[in-house]
């Protein structure tokens, strides 16, 4: 590359990670960058780096050989900081890719990169905090991206504003597990402030944007019942289905945020508002089975099993709900249930058998056997939770 005009200079190496070397160059008209070299020797990379790949339309041919593995990405990170520069974030700008060679603008000064997030010491944390969480949104909502590998270690801060960084694993917000990468994000920022004592808007949620309709509800009501019962604030932001709880300052406890976060959850996972709203009682919980722990990525496979708890006109999951006293939620990849504890956990271990190909036939029968169980334990006073009762949901 010397060669070709791109890079002028190539100086010692900066930073090296487990998978990349970090370089400090010098370009034709004698601006500094930053040569991210990948290299390619690592079989953990490989393993590592697939399940960004895959789900990507734009990395259909998944490549056999690491080199190549390698090299593609190299072109990714190049692929999705031009996404985020176009949009506006700010990011290092991608200058060049050639195999596994990246050239970014240098973020640093006189050949010393500038320090990460973890690195300085925060005057007005909170203000970082929101300008933070402020790009994590418009990289979603502009530049369609999730960073997916998002903390204190990928941001770089030169001079009173933050530069994200990193974007090999980055997925655009088509990709299965967008939204999975999205909350973790969240998380990781989340977690590092708290540690700096700065009140973040955690517990964040998101949920699919076909369900934010129903959470807000006609006219607002069910958003504003799970506000004046939980003492909280939502903050929905539809584009992106994220949802941020605030705890109002004169609630009694904080822990209405998580049980407010359990009914935006609910409600995303398929659950009509007066269902969900049962998490409004202590006593009730909710779990949520995801199928990707059983078939991966098998749609064809999940899809089989959502109708097999289903059953014809909804026959299986209603059956299933009288049995155990529990609410039950088929969605996509999920099944979600909402009841008492003891109730959860019977429900589940028959949701969990009928996932695994048992027949519906013996799963009832189990159910029936461990109600007769439980009432004889509880004549006998063995236990105090509640009874599954048949109750209409
Ligand atoms: N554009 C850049 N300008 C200056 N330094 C950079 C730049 N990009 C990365 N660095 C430095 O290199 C380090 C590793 O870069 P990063 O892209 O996070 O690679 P890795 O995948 O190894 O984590 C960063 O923490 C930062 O110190
Ligand atoms: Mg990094």
């Amino acid at each position: 590359m010397l060669n070709t005009g791109i890079l002028k200079e190539l100086h010692g190496a900066m930073k090296s990670g487990k998978e990349s070397k970090i370089y400090h160059g010098i370009d034709p008209k004698g601006e500094e960058v930053a040569v991210k070299i990948f290299l390619t020797t690592s079989n953990i990379f490989r393993h590592g780096r697939l399940k960004y790949i895959r789900g990507d339309p734009r990395f259909k041919d998944i490549p056999h050989d690491t080199t190549s593995l390698v090299d593609q990405w190299a072109s990714k990170e190049y692929k999705n900081l031009e996404l985020a520069d176009h949009a506006g974030i700010s990011v290092p700008k991608p200058i060049h890719v050639e195999k596994n060679v990246l050239i970014l603008g240098f973020i640093g000064k006189d050949g010393i990169p500038a320090p990460v997030l973890r690195e300085v010491r925060l005057q007005a944390a909170a203000d970082w905090y929101k300008k933070i969480i402020e790009l994590i949104k418009q990289m979603y909502d502009k530049a369609k991206l999730v960073h997916g590998d998002l903390s204190e270690y990928n941001i770089m801060i030169p001079n009173g504003y933050p530069v994200i960084i990193d974007f090999g694993q980055a997925v655009t917000t088509e990709h299965p597990e967008a939204r999975a990468f999205l909350e973790r994000d969240i998380g990781n920022i989340n977690h590092y402030f708290e540690g700096l004592n700065v009140r973040t808007q955690s517990p964040a949620a998101v949920i699919p944007k076909d369900r934010v309709g129903v959470l807000v509800g006609s006219g607002g009501t069910v958003k504003s019942t799970i506000e004046d019962k939980l003492f909280v604030d939502l903050k929905i932001d539809s584009p992106s289905g994220a949802v941020e709880i605030g705890v109002k300052p004169d609630a009694p406890d904080p822990s209405g945020a998580l049980q407010a976060k359990d009914i935006v959850l609910a409600i995303g996972r398929g659950f009509s508002p007066e269902r969900a709203f049962r998490l409004f009682s202590e006593d009730n919980t909710l779990d949520i089975i995801d199928l990707h722990d059983f078939f991966g990525k098998n749609e064809a496979e999940i899809r089989r099993v959502d109708g097999r708890i289903i059953g014809r006109e909804g026959k299986t999951r209603r059956i299933l709900e009288e049995l155990t006293g529990t609410a039950i939620s088929v969605s996509g990849h999920t099944v979600s249930i909402i009841g008492g504890y003891e109730a959860v956990t019977m429900a589940k271990d028959a949701l969990e058998k009928l996932i695994k190909g048992r027949q519906h036939g013996t799963v009832y029968k189990f159910l029936r056997r461990r109600r007769q169980e439980i009432k004889k334990e509880k004549a006998l006073g063995l236990w105090e939770g509640q009874v599954p009762t048949a109750k209409k949901p």
